[in-house]
């Protein structure tokens, strides 16, 4: 990435959310990101899922999930129960009332969310800055501890290291470029004290993961880009968007043609291992259906 680019350049250029992600349900989250055809925490389902057997079988049931930047728990929903990105929009945006207080919206998701069977045994412990949509996910049970911090600015609590110890895998979509290799850096020396976790990032392509990749490295970890292969994120949100991002790709080096030309925000997939994990087999086949 040229040296006058930084994260906050190109976050700048991306339509600003922030006024959705820290509401005390996530009714707006998906009333807004709905009109953009925000979808990957659905689309990378199927790629975590297959992480989450892979890792079952080698290590521990339940399987243990680090959730950065979780925001309302909604990886956390998707992988605990039976229930695609669609549902979810019907749920929040359908389903529950659009003029209901938020406690009522809460109320009504306990239930909802203890009513369904879980189709994956595993525990979610997820970090995002926003304090409310943190103590949603909690309240409601889709995070089994959720940390509303800052790891960017702020060191991670001594009281959350022992819990970090038995992460067996650490998620993002949506995060990266928001959060940098400083995160990581304050999370790697807790989720390492037992056996490493494997990391997941869902990267949009114009936010280098050179940065991220070099910290995980020190930590004896190898990344590896599942090439051929990039996911849909969201449509552009206005044609000032689309130019602006176009122009960072090309600064990045990145070829738009045919990808987010076409009006979308793709992201790459990153598996970050413990080298001798890596070395025993390839992404590519790891991932193979
Ligand atoms: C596009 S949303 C993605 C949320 C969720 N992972 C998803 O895919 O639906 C970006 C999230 O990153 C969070 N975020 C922004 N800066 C952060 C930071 N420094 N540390 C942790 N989370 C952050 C926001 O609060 C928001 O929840």
């Amino acid at each position: 990435m040229p040296e006058d680019i930084t994260f906050e350049t190109i976050n700048e250029a991306k339509a600003n959310l922030d006024h959705i992600y820290d509401q005390p349900d996530p009714r707006a989250y998906f009333r807004e990101l709905g009109k953009l055809g925000y979808v990957i925490p659905g689309v990378a389902k199927p790629i975590f899922q297959k992480l989450i057997s892979h890792l079952r079988r080698l290590r521990s049931d339940p399987v243990n999930v680090l959730d950065l930047g979780c925001s309302y728990g909604i990886n956390a929903a998707l992988l605990k129960y039976d229930l695609s990105m669609s549902e979810l929009y019907e749920h929040w945006c359908d389903k529950v009332s659009v003029a209901a207080p938020s406690e009522d919206i809460v109320r009504y998701d306990q239930r909802f969310f203890d009513g369904l069977d879980p189709q994956d045994d595993i525990s979610v412990v997820g970090f995002d800055l926003a304090e409310s949509a943190v103590a949603f996910a909690e309240k409601t049970g889709l995070l089994d501890t959720g940390h509303a911090i800052n790891l960017e600015t702020e060191p991670l609590p001594e009281t959350a290291t022992d819990e970090l110890a038995s992460v067996d895998l650490m998620i993002s979509t949506g995060c990266i470029g928001y959060v940098t290799e400083k995160s990581f850096e304050r999370l790697l020396p807790a989720v390492t004290q037992g056996q490493s976790p494997w990391i997941g990032n869902f990267v949009l392509r114009m936010f280098p993961f050179d940065a991220i990749e070099e910290t995980l490295k020190g930590w004896g970890y190898v990344t590896e880009k599942l090439e051929g292969r990039t996911f849909l994120q969201r449509r552009f949100a206005s044609d000032e968007e689309r130019e602006l991002m176009l122009k960072q790709l090309h600064l990045c080096g990145v070829d738009p043609t045919g990808k987010e030309e076409e009006g979308r925000l793709l992201a790459e997939f990153y598996l970050s291992r413990p080298a001798e994990e890596a070395e025993e087999i390839p992404i590519e086949r790891l991932l193979a259906a």
